[in-house]
């Protein structure tokens, strides 16, 4: 019998690209969800991924060098200064990231046995949902169950951490902790030493935040890894400045959160995403919405890596902001936030 996990996308309120710097992010887990069977499998690696039409059947051997050999090309961008991933870049791409994830995984918990893992998923991918890393933190979950481990999340999320690595080179960790912890979280890296403070926030936001919704703005055409990049290229006059303006804003943001302070939350999202758009992390099309949402006296922002992608938005009356986004022919989604993290179902 096949093991069944799932993990949840991810959103970020405030605090993207800023926490790559070791700025504070608040972070919550949204209600889709991607799911993945996983049983055991003699020699070979079978992947069905269902939301993109993928099959495939691996040797087992291939996929563990496969991974070994991307961790060397991620160590060796790693070592540049500045650090260049274009090499993994090039050598983990699409749908070869589940190989990735999946040698790691088995390498990591020392299983010389293959695999048959099938993904579905309510994510859209690389839209600033976190896809990857729900997917990274549910294989490692349902490999693991499959082979009768029970690793504690803290064990699931550096394992997922390494496999988000090799997918976008120098990620914060915030989207995969997000991920597999669930919640709703304050997420900061200790960039020194590498550690994570997870925090849940539900004691300070104990009610359910209703007045967002997601917007789907169309699919970014650069990757995450891509437009961390792009950030990090700006002179650090230019970026240093606004990196640490996003960590206040979210200091600042965890406060109104906790008093729902609607017009504080929405000057906080709208400047947050000022700073964000100097990046060049806009598009045409979110910049129209964004000034509709502000004309109405709302506030939105891109999420994740931005660039497109997936859009927040707020407005204390839902409905006026839902007739807003609809009246500029875009579709607004109503997801919970701060569900539950990876869990067998
Ligand atoms: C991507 O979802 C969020 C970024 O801050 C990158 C990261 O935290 O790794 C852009």
């Amino acid at each position: 019998m096949p093991v069944k996990v799932s993990a949840p996308g991810k959103v970020h309120l405030v605090g993207e690209h800023a926490v790559v710097y070791g700025e504070p992010a608040i972070m919550a887990a949204v209600g889709l969800r991607t799911y993945v069977d996983a049983e055991r499998e003699r020699g070979s690696v079978i992947v069905e991924d269902f939301q993109r039409k993928f099959k495939a059947k691996w040797d087992l051997k291939g996929v563990l060098d496969f991974s070994e050999e991307a961790r060397k090309i991620w160590e060796s961008g790693a070592g540049k200064k500045p650090a260049d991933f274009s090499g993994l870049f090039s050598f983990v791409k699409g749908d070869d990231f589940k190989k990735a994830v999946i040698g790691t995984t088995l390498s990591k918990l020392g299983i010389m046995e293959g695999v048959k893992v099938r993904i579905t998923s309510e994510i859209p991918t690389g839209s600033g949902l976190g896809s990857s890393s729900a997917l990274s933190v549910a294989i490692v979950k349902a490999v693991s169950e499959a082979y009768g481990k029970k690793l504690p999340l803290e064990k699931i999320n550096e394992i997922a951490f390494g496999c988000e690595q090799l997918a976008h080179g120098m990620p914060s960790g915030g989207d995969n902790s997000t991920c597999c912890f669930g919640g709703l979280i304050w997420f900061q890296k200790d960039i020194k030493t590498g550690k994570f403070i997870i925090k849940s926030l539900r004691k300070e936001v104990p009610y359910e935040m209703k007045e967002f919704v997601l917007v789907y703005t169309g699919k970014p055409e650069k990757t995450t890894g891509e437009l961390v990049q792009q950030v990090r290229m700006h002179e650090p006059e230019f970026r240093d400045p606004r990196i640490k303006r996003i960590g206040e804003i979210t200091r600042e943001m965890l406060g109104a959160l906790k008093e729902r302070d609607s017009e504080g939350i929405k000057s906080l999202i709208n400047e947050d995403w000022t700073l964000l758009r100097d990046f060049g992390l806009s598009t045409p099309t979110a910049d129209k919405l964004i000034e509709k949402i502000k004309s109405m006296g709302g506030a939105a922002k891109l999420c994740g890596a931005c660039g497109g992608g997936m859009m927040l938005a707020y407005h204390e009356d839902l409905d006026r902001l839902k007739k807003a986004i609809k009246s500029e022919g875009f579709d607004p989604m109503e997801v919970k936030l701060g569900v539950e993290g990876v869990r067998v179902e």
